[in-house]
């Protein structure tokens, strides 16, 4: 087998290239219509077939073996968030208030270098790898857009893949697991109506911040109470809205936040028990309580089977490399979930800090950046694990 890390490594200039003229022009969610052109240019380039304007800018390409075979899918994701970049990088955002923080910049570099890598081997190849660059995945439905656009379909994967460079640990770490990886995540809104009045006569008032106080207080014994111990649930609200004056009792709160889980029947609990608790104590302090869940994206659950083929894969192509297989990787979410819903998958994580560089901000972050390193690691892993998968 040919050493894709080393063929991979041979392209950094070329991928390191694309990344930072990616970084230097992001796009939010929805809107990458120049970073859509960049992909298109670069994969019709390779003389591949290029669809464009999926899902707005969403971009589809096929790379077709030389032989029958399935079809794999490797999805990845484009756009970039309402961060102003504080880096200071020679490659920094020059979109005000627009940032690449959270390394898609990287994923689509890696996306056209697992092209190239893959193209090289048409001749070798039994089957086809479906290519997926996707839009909005910051929370914007970007994946689901893309399905109900029929990226799954014509011709259909049976097998999917996606990655995130991962700047909560080094680079050398890879996290591949069966199972759940990436938590769920829904939206809830929680408006309190009271009474308004004056701040020195709160008896003729009904007090919606204190009915508040309360409810942030005992919305925490949901994760600490009401959850199995081995399981886990965050119920983190995060913004709390009301009154204008210092000496005016407001009439109403709105509070938002987001709730995260592994599990649907703990997600459910959740729902059930956030919601008991912010009527029960709001209308035990005399305030009208109007409850809501938005936004609800899945938990990302790997398939065991896929996961361990790509496990396999990096000990190939990525020897010495460290794999955390104890999953469960982060509470944060990820619209990925909505492919894995449909086909069996795995999504898998590149260790991307360096310590003696500064490359240490997390994820969302004005100071966000990785080590570049990352970059032709994911592409070889990628690569490899889809001719694995194209074997299976
Ligand atoms: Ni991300």
């Amino acid at each position: 087998m040919t050493d894709l890390f080393e063929k991979a490594r041979a392209l950094f200039p070329y991928t390191q290239a694309i990344r930072r003229d990616l970084h230097q022009h992001p796009e939010l969610a929805f809107q990458e219509f120049r970073t859509s052109g960049v992909i298109a240019k670069e994969l019709r380039d390779l003389g591949l077939e290029v669809t464009t304007g999926v899902a707005k800018t969403g971009v589809l390409a096929m790379i077709e073996g030389a032989k029958p075979g399935p079809v794999i899918m490797l999805r990845f994701d484009m756009d970039a968030l309402p961060i102003e970049e504080k880096t200071g990088a020679e490659y920094a955002s020059q979109n005000a208030g627009v940032m690449h923080a959270c390394g898609h910049d990287g994923h689509v570099a890696i996306g056209l270098t697992v092209a190239r890598l893959l193209n090289d081997m048409r001749e070798e190849m039994a089957g086809s790898v479906k290519l997926l660059f996707q839009p909005a995945e910051e929370g914007a439905g970007g994946a689901d857009t893309m399905i109900k656009e029929g990226s799954l379909e014509g011709p259909a994967p049976i097998k999917c893949l996606g990655l995130h460079i991962w700047n909560e640990q080094p680079i050398g770490w890879l996290g591949i697991a069966g199972g759940p990886v990436m938590a769920s995540a829904v939206m809830f809104k929680i408006i309190l109506t009271g009474k308004g009045g004056h701040g020195a006569i709160p008896h003729l008032a009904i007090d919606p911040v204190v009915a508040a106080a309360q409810i942030i207080s005992a919305a925490q014994t949901i994760s600490s109470r009401n959850t199995d111990p081995q399981k886990a649930c965050v119920v983190s609200i995060c913004t709390v809205n009301a009154g204008h004056a210092f000496n005016v009792i407001p009439h109403s709160v709105e509070m938002t936040g987001t709730i995260r889980t592994f599990d649907t029947q703990v997600e459910q609990m959740t729902y059930k028990r956030l919601e008991e608790i912010s009527r029960g104590i709001g209308e035990a302090m005399g305030c009208k309580v109007e409850f809501s869940l938005d936004n609800p994206t899945p938990p990302v659950i790997n398939d065991p089977t896929v996961a361990n083929v790509v496990k396999q894969a990096a000990r190939i192509v990525l020897p010495g490399h460290e794999i955390d297989d104890r999953g469960r990787t982060t509470m944060g979410a990820e619209d990925f979930a909505y492919y894995l819903q449909k086909i069996p998958g795995a999504f898998f994580f590149i260790g991307s800090t360096n310590q003696e560089k500064g490359l240490i901000y997390g994820h969302h972050h004005p100071k966000f950046d990785f080590d570049e390193g990352a970059l032709p690691r994911g592409a070889a892993l990628m690569a490899q694990a889809a001719l694995e998968l194209l074997q299976a």
